[in-house]
């Protein structure tokens, strides 16, 4: 039965007792990377202590073993992302790896003119893949605007779409601002359109599950180190028809059917993109990572992020100069910000002699922060483990900021 009590779950993540020069850790970065907790750690050791060995082709034990853990750690994820059997979860380095991907497997099968439609909310990653394509094949890009709550103004985004859209990627969840699209919608409309649909997952995973088969979009990407769990893996879900025409992405060991100097030909997914040694380990802990997450009460979770965002949100819009950006109803527990009086980097430079971890700058998010017309901000982003006292000594940080800078 799922239950949440943040302190114990707190106590599962070595990292957050750590103090920082003598003052407790206050991890406010989770839209960077998330905490691990011991039991993905562990799981991790545990392969390495005992069970490692190269996976697939191997007849000896060891290697039959680690194959099978890695195998049941793609069927783990496939039942708990609801992935149909039309479509394929395929190991890749992360969720930038993963769009990189299609991108290159696309690049065949559109034509000079031929448009995609992307949004102004895109993470780099969800962004130059497109924009590089374009220029190689002469397509165009068109981008879907905000609403003044950060939220995706989405009669822009449909009127974007015309006989010639071939494409449309979007995030699920904005990593600035918090917005939570309406994917499901998106992706029906699209689908309705002929139109393939990319969704990045990166920030929507770490604040729970998601139903890939409601979801009902063509391509879903994420990287496990947002969700708790190592990084360098990630996961790509796509239809195997589409997935399977796409030329390979890198070529080598595993990937192959038959070898010959005349020639090479292809297996299907997943092994046509998983060329090489795989992160064996790193699928191992992700499919940890999704179990332990699978005890976790997510309304209750959300609903206790959401709580300290607001408040976090609230205090600081009382700060004199300090504006914050996104509201839109739905949004993820991530605070964006600019304090008029001071740089986000002399912001989170002080919170950092408080032992508070945020992050400043662009977040990979240029075309937003040109959008918004500000050069950066800073960013408190929130995970299930955070309580009030991160809140309350994030807002006595920003009373020393104030004091500097005010
Ligand atoms: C929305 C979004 N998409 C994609 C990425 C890229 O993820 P990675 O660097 O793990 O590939 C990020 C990382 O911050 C992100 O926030």
């Amino acid at each position: 039965m799922p239950s949440f009590d943040p302190e114990t779950l707190r106590a599962d993540f070595p990292i957050l007792s750590r103090e920082i020069d003598g003052k407790p850790l206050v991890y406010l970065d989770n839209g960077a990377t998330t905490q691990k907790p011991q039991c993905v750690i562990d799981s991790m050791t545990r392969f390495y202590s005992y069970e490692n060995a190269n996976i697939h082709r191997g007849v000896h034990y060891l290697s039959r073993e680690a194959t099978d853990a890695y195998e049941n750690a793609r069927e783990y994820l496939r039942e708990s992302l609801h992935v149909p059997a039309t479509h394929e979860l395929i190991f890749v380095r992360g969720a930038t790896e993963g769009i990189n991907l299609i991108t290159h497997g696309l690049s065949s099968q559109l034509e000079e003119g031929d448009e995609i439609v992307l949004t102004i909310m895109e993470h780099h990653a969800n962004f130059v893949p497109w924009q590089v394509l374009a220029k190689q094949r002469g397509l165009t890009l068109r981008f879907a605007g905000l609403r003044d709550n950060g939220e995706l103004d989405l009669e822009d985004w449909k009127s974007q779409f015309n006989s010639r859209t071939r494409v449309a990627a979007f995030t699920h969840v904005s990593n600035v601002l918090g917005t939570r699209n309406p994917v499901t919608e998106m992706t029906a409309f699209a689908r309705e359109r002929g139109v393939l649909t990319l969704v990045d997952g990166a920030q929507a995973l770490p604040h729970g599950p998601v139903n890939l088969a409601a979801v009902g979009g063509d391509f879903y990407v994420f990287s496990a180190h947002k969700v708790f769990a190592p990084d360098g893996v990630g996961v790509l879900y796509g239809p195997r028809e589409i997935l399977n025409a796409f030329p390979p992405y890198q070529t080598g060991g595993d990937m192959i059917e038959q070898v010959s100097v005349k020639g090479t030909t292809f297996r299907a997914v997943p092994e046509r993109f998983e060329a090489g040694t795989p992160n064996i380990s790193g699928a191992i802990g992700l499919a940890e990572a999704f179990r332990y997450l699978s005890g976790i009460d997510w309304e209750a979770a959300n609903a206790h992020e959401d709580e300290l965002a607001a408040h976090a949100a609230s205090e600081l819009e009382k700060i004199p100069g300090i504006r914050v950006f996104g509201s839109a109803p739905g949004k993820v527990a991530i605070v964006s910000f600019l304090y008029a009086s001071a740089h986000p980097h002399d912001v989170g430079t002080i919170l950092d002699t408080e032992g508070v971890a945020i992050r400043v700058g662009h977040h990979c998010a240029q075309p937003l922060m040109e959008y918004l017309k500000v050069p950066a901000t800073a960013r408190a982003s929130f995970a299930f483990y955070n309580n009030h006292s991160d809140v309350e000594i994030f807002l006595r940080g920003m009373k020393k900021v104030e004091r500097f800078f005010g």
